[in-house]
């Protein structure tokens, strides 16, 4: 059986600079990732990273600007740690050669980004994400790790007896073979779920897999209610359009030509955080000032030079998605479902509730960003948290044994994939089931949600769980099963959309990204605390309680109206 003292799923951000911590350690760490690691979604990340790395900014600043970005839910000893860390990894980064856009005088540049009081967010053009993951694969390239790539985890195996960590049960996209992992600890490194809404500006692999088996191993997931919507997808392909362009000086207009944010953020305007464009953008298309369904991003005033300098991937993808050359027309934009606040809830060094389960970057609850990210804080989450929980992981196999990893489990995995694959009757195809679970996420857990709507989703949970009993597979092949792989992910999908759902209907404030029209304010008597969502194997459903957020009792923290 194939072993490694530590095993990271997921191969983004977070996953490689966990495995790079291994390496600096010295222990036998391999990667799984469903697929290739230049691949993975933190390639999509756009506009840029925080750190104050200016002497004219702090990362004291940075925190402030964190906690009163994440509606005063954060945890505020993860966001210190987080904005301190800043500079020194992103300088890190620099050194391994990341190639980020200069200053004339050769110092890393950074540009403004929503909900913060200064212009720290350091940038590769429009390609942030992108050559971060490239100068971290280069390293792991030459540190020789092993990498299991598309491999899907599709269980993580726990110790019957004190549910430590034992190891993975994997199967291989490539031929269709399935095979263990014994590992002494595992580092969760998925990313997001994206893909629970029908719109969305992620990749089609953020399906939340390691989010929901952590869930199935008895983990609980934290804050799944708060679900980003970015301003800026694309209309009719919810593609990213990088926080970066209005940042850059792009404004947002309606049907009459008004910059409409005056009305929403006086004072930050677009550069307001993320929650409140997506409401302002939602306000004016529901009033009917929108444009066919959306509001219009105009970069037109910065200029060619300036756009094919520093959004040149903006411009090709409004182009080839759009049909729109912002050069000369304004983009339609409308707000599309981006990141998960929610996640593996975990301690400020990515430890979960189950000795030996780890996790990092947008699968983790840390909490860093709360109820709202502000833009930027992404990657800058994924490399101090991949960096600091890789570290601890790392230190944390020095002396453990490998567990028993029963051959049982296998055979389960085994049987439940024949049982799908065997189906001869007609039934449902994985894609529609997910078109109605997921339209539905959009229509009723979106930017505004009231507790009828939440309510129909709810209700439907039992069904999506029975009809997915139904669903049938045209390929029965083994290698490249696609349609097999969709459907296991569908599983995971409808297990994050009952948590999802059930978190946002039992919150009864608005919060951040949660904005409940039937509850508008925030209650921070009742709410200011932490969701998390188990799984009850008994009843077969997701149930919740609560936990205390963090706090460092530091007076400027104190939660206060939020006004941009
Ligand atoms: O708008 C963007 O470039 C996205 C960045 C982020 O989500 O942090």
């Amino acid at each position: 059986m194939k072993s490694h003292d530590l095993v990271i799923v997921g191969a983004g951000l977070a996953g490689m600079r966990a495995a790079l911590e291994g390496v600096r350690a010295g222990i036998n760490v391999a990667i799984i990732s469903k697929i290739h690691p230049l691949r993975s979604h933190s390639c999509a990340a756009q506009g840029g990273i925080n750190a104050a790395i200016d002497p004219k900014d702090s990362w004291e600043s940075h925190a402030f600007d964190t906690v009163k970005g994440s509606d005063y839910i954060g945890d505020e000893d993860a966001i210190q740690l987080m904005c301190r860390e800043a500079p020194g990894v992103v300088l890190d980064m620099d050194r391994m050669g990341a190639p980020f856009s200069r200053l004339e005088d050769g110092r890393v540049a950074q540009r403004p980004f929503g909900g913060a009081n200064f212009d720290r967010t350091c940038y590769a053009a429009d390609r942030t994400g992108q050559v971060l993951l490239h100068t971290l694969w280069e390293q792991l390239v030459k540190a020789n790790v092993a990498v299991y790539e598309e491999c899907q985890v599709l269980r993580l195996v726990t110790d019957r007896g004190d549910r430590h960590v034992a190891g993975l049960v994997t199967y291989d996209i490539r031929t269709g073979e399935l095979f263990s992992v014994r590992a002494k600890a595992v580092v969760i490194a998925t990313g997001g779920y994206g893909r629970v809404y029908i719109s969305s500006t992620n990749a089609t692999s953020s399906t939340g897999d390691g989010m929901a088996l952590a869930l199935r191993a008895g983990a609980p997931l934290g804050d799944m209610e708060f679900v980003q919507f970015h301003p800026t997808g694309l209309l009719t392909s919810g593609i990213l359009v990088t926080e970066g362009a209005r940042g850059e000086g792009g404004v947002l207009i309606n049907a009459l030509g008004e910059r409409f944010m005056g009305r929403y953020a006086p004072t930050k305007l677009e550069l307001a955080s993320r929650d409140v464009v997506s409401r302002a953008e939602q306000t004016e298309i529901n009033e009917g000032r929108g444009v066919k369904g959306a509001v219009l991003l105009d970069l037109r005033h910065l200029g060619a030079e300036k756009i094919l300098e520093r959004l040149p991937q903006i411009r090709e993808l409004s182009v080839d998605l759009e049909g729109v050359d912002p050069i000369h027309d304004p983009i339609p934009v409308r707000p599309t479902a981006h990141y998960s606040m929610g996640g593996i809830r975990t301690d400020q060094y990515g430890a979960t509730p189950l000795p030996g389960l780890f996790a990092a970057g947008e699968a983790a609850c840390v909490s860093v960003h709360g109820a709202n990210r502000l833009g930027g804080n992404s990657l800058l989450d994924t490399i101090v948290f991949g960096k600091v929980t890789g570290k601890r992981a790392s230190e944390y196999v020095v002396g453990k044994s490998f567990r028993d990893l029963p051959d049982r489990e296998l055979q389960q995995v085994r049987q439940e994939i024949n049982e799908l694959k065997s189906r001869q009757q007609y039934g449902i195809r994985p894609i529609e089931l997910h078109a109605r679970m997921a339209s539905a996420m959009n229509a009723y857990c979106g930017v505004f949600r009231t507790a009828e709507g939440i309510q129909t989703i709810v209700d439907q949970i039992p069904s999506l769980r029975k009809d997915y009993e139904l669903i049938h597979l045209d390929d029965k092949s083994e290698v490249f099963n696609v349609d097999l792989l969709r459907a296991l992910e569908l599983r995971n999908l409808i297990d994050l959309a009952e948590c999802i759902v059930k978190g946002a209907l039992a919150r009864k404030e608005s919060r951040g990204a949660h904005s409940r029209v039937d509850f508008p304010q925030r209650d921070d008597s009742e709410w200011r605390k932490h969701t998390l969502a188990w799984w009850d194997e008994d009843q077969g459903q997701v149930s919740l309680s609560y936990e205390a957020v963090r706090t460092l009792g530091i007076p400027e923290y104190e939660p206060k109206a939020r006004v941009y």
